[in-house]
């Protein structure tokens, strides 16, 4: 049976990362441990570790990248919760079974060889949740 393991990560978008870093790293004194370009994303990425999990704040650095895109839409604030599992493939298989509707319906490899999903909020209570198998 696929399980849930942890929270990897917790997905904020930003319009003005420093900002808000002012307020996460400053202010409630969290470690900035990296702030990186991902062109690929085209998009900067802060990422705040806490206790074996990470708080990201991602924000776009072209306007027709799909997170400017979200950004323009919705406005800055939370993006996506992203769950560890044990076994990505058996999970997807067990929440098509129980009609969830996926974004992707096959996992995807990042550039780090984790395997992820996206799985849509209408079946999440409004959230856009993300799976990983680490
Ligand atoms: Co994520």
């Amino acid at each position: 049976m696929p399980k849930v393991t942890a929270i990897n990560h917790v997905a904020v978008v930003v319009d003005d990362m420093e900002k808000s870093l002012s307020f996460w790293r400053d202010a409630l004194g969290m470690n900035l441990h990296e702030l990186r370009d991902v062109p690929a994303e085209k998009s900067q990425v802060a990422f705040l570790p806490l206790a074996g999990a990470e708080v990201e704040l991602v924000m776009p650095t072209s306007d027709d990248s799909g997170i400017a895109k979200y950004l323009a839409k919705r406005g800055p604030g939370m993006h996506h919760i992203c769950l560890e599992v044990d076994d990505i493939l058996g999970m997807l298989a067990k929440l098509k079974e129980k009609n969830v509707r996926l974004i992707n319906e096959e996992p995807r490899t990042a550039a780090d060889g984790k395997h992820y999903a996206f799985i849509h909020p209408e079946s999440t209570g409004g959230v856009l949740v993300e799976l990983y198998q680490v």
